[in-house]
């Protein structure tokens, strides 16, 4: 494509600064507090759409918060590229653990980032990703570039389940028809290792209680003589894993996929350090599933992990007492042919049934998805390798990860399409951790990147 480097050279600084006012609407979706600010973020990637030359948008009404959809149509004959992202952000506390407030962007170098990096909420996850492909249309519009069809989908509830984009989803067939989903939620293996994610984990989401005796009590008069709810909370979640780290829930590796010898080796050919990897997160070892590497561990694997545990007294200084609740919530991260559904239920059945006399337990869904997974041989994915090897004079390493974005598979299900994750963040990047960031290289990078899909795309097309 013509001139690309030379455009966002010329244009680099504005590209930032609009960021930079993006990332400064604390979009909280989880937090009603933020309501306004959730909904202020929409009209604002509403107008950022028209000025990058969609030719219609509308801010999409649910029940929850709004879906921005944009379109620019040049041709029926030609494919469609539908653009999904999502605008909300994940709260940022712990507030006192950021170096700078979360809401007030700064760039900053790092080890990592020699260029720069915005440190903001969402300056990866997904506010920055997501403008990036604003910016490429910009680019593909102003320079008379755009070589088909592209939808825009931006929602402002990715981070509390994306219940209300499934509804519109399914509502919407007609609008939504696409050749291919293009989407920037992921992350890359390093700056120097351009990766395509060809995987995502399923999730389900559950709450637990335990609840004891009818009232808080003396530790000391009662201590002994009736269960304690937190007691035996923790025993029961200890109890999830056995002495390999497999998980004890009867039925739960049931439908997991195994992957073939030849799989996991071509697995293990990507660059990973695990001494850097200790290195970075400060451990001595690392710890998982008996027979299985790190990087299967956190990505073909599935696994229960407890979330945040609560119950007592947590105040200063010490109080004597057994509670009459303890708390969990607890997330299993799935693999494909999991349902998640099923493992919700699996769960739910198993947790009831190894609670003890003496206490009541109750499990509550939160919310889930499937997993997904993606061939290498589509015509997307191929355009995407053409892209990232004309930008990073590599070819990108197809790469399974271990996050989630549940609303991928129903993309599949319902539209019939395939969805290619392009991702251009760091796993150091810290998502969803105080100090989020997002590197400008990756930024930039992006931008240059994304125009060259489509045009591969188009032409692999024909
Ligand atoms: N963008 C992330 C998911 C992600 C990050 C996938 C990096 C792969 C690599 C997304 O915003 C997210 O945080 N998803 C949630 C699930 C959701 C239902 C709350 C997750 O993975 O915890
Ligand atoms: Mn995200
Ligand atoms: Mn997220």
């Amino acid at each position: 494509m013509k001139n690309i480097q030379l455009y966002i050279k010329e244009h680099k600084d504005r590209f930032l600064n609009e960021l930079i006012d993006l990332l400064k609407i604390p979009s909280i979706s989880a937090d009603s507090a933020y309501k306004n600010d959730v909904l202020k973020t929409a009209d604002a990637i509403k107008i950022s759409l028209e000025k990058a030359g969609c030719d219609s948008v509308e801010i999409c009404k649910t029940d929850g918060y709004p879906i921005v959809y944009g379109e620019k149509i040049i041709d029926k004959n030609l494919p469609t590229v539908l653009v999904y992202g999502h605008y909300d952000v994940q709260p940022p506390d712990p507030l006192n653990l950021w170096n700078s407030p979360p809401f007030e962007p700064v760039i900053k170098k790092t080890d990592l980032h020699p260029e720069g990096a915005i440190f903001a909420r969402g300056a990866c996850d997904d506010k920055g990703q997501m403008y990036m492909h604003v910016k490429a249309m910009e680019f593909m519009t102003a320079t008379n570039q755009l070589p088909c069809n592209v939808k825009f989908m931006i929602e402002g509830e990715e981070e509390i389940g994306s219940s209300n984009l499934a509804i519109f989803v399914k509502n919407n067939q007609e609008k939504l028809k696409n050749d291919v989903i293009l989407i920037s939620d992921t992350g890359m293996i390093a700056q120097d290792v351009p990766s395509i994610t060809t995987g995502l984990r399923g999730l389900s989401y559950v709450e637990v209680e335990v609840t004891g005796p009818n009232r808080d009590l003396h530790s000391g008069l009662y201590g002994g003589a009736v269960a304690n709810p937190i007691n035996i909370l923790t025993k029961m979640i200890a109890s999830l894993h056995d002495e390999n780290n497999h998980i004890t829930i009867p039925g739960f590796y049931d439908k997991v996929e195994e992957l073939s010898k030849e799989e996991r080796a071509e697995m293990a050919k990507a660059p990973f350090n695990l001494e850097n990897y200790k290195k970075a997160l400060d451990i001595e070892a690392v710890y998982g599933e008996t027979g299985y590497t790190t990087n299967e561990r956190n990505s073909i694997r599935p696994t229960l992990d407890v979330n945040g545990i609560w119950g007592g007294y947590t105040g200063e200084g010490a109080k004597t007492v057994i509670a009459s609740k303890a708390f969990a919530k607890i997330s299993m991260r799935l693999v494909p042919h999991q349902d998640w559904e099923e493992i919700t239920q699996l769960f739910k059945t198993h947790f009831e049934n190894i609670a003890p006399k003496g206490v009541i337990v109750k499990v509550k869904p939160h919310h889930g998805g499937q997993g997904y997974v993606t061939p290498i041989d589509s015509i997307g994915y191929q355009a995407a390798a053409k892209a990232y090897q004309d930008t990073f004079g590599k070819t990108p390493i197809p790469q399974r990860s271990g996050g989630s974005i549940p609303i991928v598979s129903l993309f599949e299900q319902e539209l019939k399409s395939k969805t290619i994750l392009m991702g251009f963040g760091l796993d150091s990047d810290a998502i969803h951790s105080p100090n989020e960031h997002f590197g400008i290289f990756n930024y930039l990078k992006g931008i240059e990147t994304i125009p060259l899909f489509y045009k591969y795309f188009t032409e692999l097309s024909k």
